[in-house]
């Protein structure tokens, strides 16, 4: 064999097969992995969504550019609303709609969500929004933003979401990219109690977006907002005298190739790339994971995906297929600890929530805060927890079944990316026996491998660069306006295949253990060692919450390993948790990757979607100036973090 790209060094030996009664039941049982891969998103393709027209060729694949199901008319709004009520189904719950201050509380139908978007749809429409006019969405985490959503892709008009939380230039940068005509934004949102002021961003952002020629501003906190005259709207005036019946504004029939929306995501410094999302294959794909990933019983199942629809997770698994699978979600607003750290476990109780969908950095706060929140509680409703955005440490996956799932649901760790739109490797829960820390196997009709730096794939237990071997329904069809820079980041590295840019591990179940981005990967005397790896060993100790490791330069060994630590409430850094936790490393996974240094904070500086930035903690480490912070979900972290690296002198 040859020497591995990344070499794996930790262990995991804990297993949990499906509970009997979940596989008996679920939507997915082992024989789907037999299905050909044509035949499976076929079918997908016939049965998921309904077709205006019905696709006449499943696939034209000219790498990097895949076509799905051609010659087919569809349109996304109608299968996620128009289809559900035709079926009679208009009185049930798409959306119990949680506001963040406490007791704001709305259930959503189908039939009330429907008419909403057709009025917007109808008052769109006379702002002069058709097919193909580019519409940014800047919204907070409530009903008004589906609505936008679906009342584009009702009209034909692709959509860019622009996550709440950026600031005006990043605003700016999206609706210039994509040459956005129009803006949908509200008064304010919430977020921990504070207002988020999106109107006056937007109006900033604005200054430098001439492009833009109406602005409709959704009232959320009713805040009095400066309303620009002959360019602004307040969203009642848009809708007022429009007709919420469903006729009078028919369903675009779009082409399976349209575009839906892009979603930009930022790289480490570059200019933002639009991911481009196009109708059906995106549809088929965000609705077929849905349902077998999550096991979904439209009927009685409440879903919860806490996640924010301005990333790709709430875009796939918050909007697209759970209306287009006629689920009932919970849409929560605000943040996990507002006002206290149990609202989450408050909002499971309320609506008896039955699957929850959710990101390790959030299993890792609720660790930090205790148990003792969730067991105010009773969670007896869940059947199937899901994880998501990051590797989860076999402590965090460990803490979230024993205290959120009562030590006996299934977990799913799911891996997929906004390039890839819907999960791709996954657990099915009624079928895969899971592995703390696993995203096991691609999902059926997906192909992925690990290889090494010459695109060989890596035997079992090596670890290397994960890619994927052949199209699939929901990949992104390019990044918006930029051909080059498309080839370049995702298909030139391996030959005929998609670099995800993420290292991974195959075990001889031919299960994925994924190592975190392969810009993260430390070279220590020449192993090539993962970050997850020595972070996992440090939550791995009973007093740490969260831990992010990096490599810094040594004149010694090439990069020495600089670990960045939170412990759990109640413990206190000293000079003796640190040893404790060098040690504790050791033993793990080998003297090689014990760290260097220890810098306790009581934060890690992370995105705004909640991923870890070691590229900033790099810096520190290095002690150079930081690099481009813009993304950082708290800029004050990293300052603070600095302070303290500078505080604690190296070891050794
Ligand atoms: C990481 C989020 C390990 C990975 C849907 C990927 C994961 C990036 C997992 C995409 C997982 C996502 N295990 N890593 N289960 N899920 N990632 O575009 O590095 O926000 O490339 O999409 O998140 O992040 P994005």
């Amino acid at each position: 064999m040859t020497d591995p790209a990344i070499e794996t060094l930790l262990a995991e030996e804990r297993r949990y097969p499906p509970p009997e009664e979940f596989s008996e039941q679920a939507n997915a049982k082992a024989d789907i992995y037999d299905i050909p891969f044509e035949e499976f998103w076929e079918r997908e393709g016939r049965e998921r969504v309904t077709w205006f027209e019905p696709f006449s060729s499943l696939l034209e694949w000219e790498l990097p550019y895949a076509k799905w199901y051609l010659g087919g008319k569809i349109n996304v709004a109608y299968n996620c609303l128009d289809r559900h009520v035709e079926a009679g189904l208009g009185e049930r719950v798409a959306y119990y709609f949680e506001g963040e201050p406490v007791g704001e509380r709305a259930p959503i139908t189908y039939s009330q969500l429907l008419e909403e978007v057709v009025k917007s749809a109808n008052g769109l429409k006379a702002l002069g929004v058709g097919k193909g006019t580019p519409v940014g969405i800047y919204m907070g985490m409530g009903p008004g933003l589906p609505v936008a959503m679906l009342a584009c892709a009702r009209l034909g008009a692709p959509h860019t979401v622009v996550f709440g939380g950026f600031s005006a230039e990043a605003l700016a940068d999206r609706l210039n990219d994509m040459r956005c005509e129009i803006l949908l934004t509200q008064d304010e949102g919430w977020r921990r109690g504070q207002t988020v002021p999106l109107k006056k961003n937007a109006d900033e952002a604005l200054e430098s977006c001439p492009g833009v020629r109406k602005v409709v501003v959704g009232q959320r906190t009713r805040a009095e907002v400066p309303m620009t005259k002959g360019r602004d709207i307040s969203w009642s005036e848009l809708v007022e005298g429009q007709s919420s019946d469903a006729a009078s504004c028919p369903c675009e029939p779009m082409d399976s190739e349209d575009l839906l929306y892009l979603l930009y995501t930022s790289g480490t410094t570059a200019k933002p790339k639009g991911i481009a999302h196009t109708t059906a294959g995106y549809l088929v794909g965000a609705a077929t994971t849905h349902h077998y990933v999550f096991d979904l019983k439209p009927d009685t199942d409440v879903f919860w995906c806490a996640a924010d629809i301005g990333w790709v997770t709430g875009h796939s698994y918050i909007v697209y297929g759970p209306l287009c699978n006629g689920a009932t979600s919970v849409l929560y607003e605000g943040t996990p600890d507002f006002p206290d750290k149990d609202r989450w476990w408050d909002i499971v109780e309320r609506y008896g929530v039955t699957i929850l969908y959710t990101a390790p950095t959030a299993i890792r706060a609720h660790m930090k805060w205790g148990p003792e929140h969730a067991e105010q509680h009773d969670l007896s409703s869940l059947r199937l927890l899901g994880t998501v955005g990051e590797p989860i440490n076999p402590e965090a996956w460990i803490w979230y079944r024993e205290h959120i799932g009562a030590d006996r649901l299934p977990v799913v760790d799911t891996w997929w990316q906004t390039e890839t739109g819907m999960i791709m490797l996954t657990p099915l829960p009624g079928v895969t026996t899971a592995k703390p820390g696993a995203a096991t196997k691609p999902f059926p009709g997906v192909e992925a491998a690990v290889v090494d730096d010459r695109g060989q794939e890596v035997g079992p237990g090596g670890g290397g660069y994960l890619v994927l071997k052949r199209p699939w329904p929901a990949m992104t069809r390019g990044i918006f306006g930029d051909d080059e820079r498309f080839r370049a980041t995702y298909w030139e590295r391996f030959p005929g295949m998609y670099f995800a840019g993420d290292g991974a591990r195959v075990d001889e179940d031919g299960d994925f253990w994924l190592l975190g981005r392969v810009d993260d990967v430390m070279n220590v005397s020449g192993h090539r060692i993962s970050t997850i790896e020595v972070e996992s060993a440090l939550v791995d100790h009973p007093s740490v919450a969260e831990a992010a490791v990096c490599g810094r330069a040594d004149s010694l060994t090439g990069q020495a390993i600089v670990a960045f630590v939170t412990l759990k409430g109640s413990e206190e850094a000293s000079v003796e948790m640190l040893d404790v936790l060098r040690n504790h490393v050791a033993v793990k996974i080998g003297p090689i990757a014990k760290p260097a240094n220890i810098v306790f904070t009581p934060e890690l500086p992370k995105t705004r979607s909640g991923k870890i930035m070691r590229r900033l903690l790099r810096d520190v480490a290095e002690e150079r100036p930081l690099g481009d912070t813009t993304t950082l979900a708290d800029p004050t972290v990293v300052a603070e973090i600095a302070d303290r690296a500078v505080a604690q002198p190296a070891e050794e």
